[in-house]
């Protein structure tokens, strides 16, 4: 039984509908990348998944509980979390500052939760005091991946983790993001860089124009001549 089911998903903003009825699952611990063009509704997708959009299609459900229409503060609740796109850090307070924000909702369990997330990321254990606007892109990614730990999820959305990092971070934080998939945390990631996404998934899903266009293992994906040539950018 998948850990997430988003079936025949429609969604947009007002009247323009960007999603024709997409379909992914993620599996328990699963590592899932999703693909495709600039503006085919990839953050639209993460976006309705994590209730910050309402379907007006579709459904999505969580370990077989229907969170279709649910806000984002109860879904959360219910072990998923998600890391937008873009400005996803408090750029102004300490790392340690907001990882407690990432546990706001369960003070009960911050101080477990941080050392958990300094023991995943040590370079911010070392960094705790420091400004997030002090560190480098990277690092930032990593704070906003540790904030979006605290409450224990088992599924991790990261929209873009490597979007705008020089490429010396690109594979640093690809490999931040297999460490946190081999603790059990399931990740379903939206990434540009779309060849290195795959070879870290074990799935993935080619988006295009709000439909789903391909589907399946990674190898299989990146040893398809078609998504290679349209997706990968050259030969398979
Ligand atoms: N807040 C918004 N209001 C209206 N249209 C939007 C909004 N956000 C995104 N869009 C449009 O939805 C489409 C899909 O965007 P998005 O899901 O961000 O694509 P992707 O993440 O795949 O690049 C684009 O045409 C974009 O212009
Ligand atoms: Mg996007």
């Amino acid at each position: 039984m998948s850990l997430l089911e988003a079936s025949e998903i429609v969604s947009g903003y007002g009247d323009i509908e960007i999603l024709h009825g997409v379909s992914l699952s993620v599996g328990r611990g699963e590592m899932v990348a999703v693909i495709g063009p600039n503006g085919c509704g990839k953050s639209t997708l993460m976006k309705t998944i994590f209730g910050l959009l309402t379907p007006t299609g579709g459904r999505v459900t969580f370990k077989d509980t229907d969170i279709t229409g649910m806000p984002p503060h109860e879904i959360v609740c219910q072990g998923l979390s998600y890391v937008p796109q873009a400005d996803n850090t408090f750029l102004s307070l300490t790392v340690q500052e907001n990882l407690a924000m990432g546990a706001f909702l369960r003070p009960d369990i911050y101080a477990v939760q941080a050392e958990m997330a300094y023991g995943l990321f040590p370079d911010l254990k070392a960094r705790r005091n420091a400004k997030v606007s002090s560190l480098s892109g990277g690092q930032r990614q990593m704070v906003a991946m540790a904030r979006a730990l605290m409450l224990e999820p088992q599924l991790l959305l990261l929209d873009e983790p490597t979007a705008g990092l020089a490429p010396v971070f690109v594979e640093a934080v690809f490999a931040q993001i297999a460490h946190v998939n081999s603790q059990g945390i399931a990740v379903l990631m939206v990434e540009q860089n779309a060849r290195l996404a795959l070879e870290h998934a074990q799935r993935g899903y080619v988006l295009a124009s709000g439909e789903n266009r391909f589907t399946g293992e990674s190898s299989a994906l990146l040893a398809n001549e078609e998504v290679a040539r349209l997706y990968l950018g050259g030969a398979a």
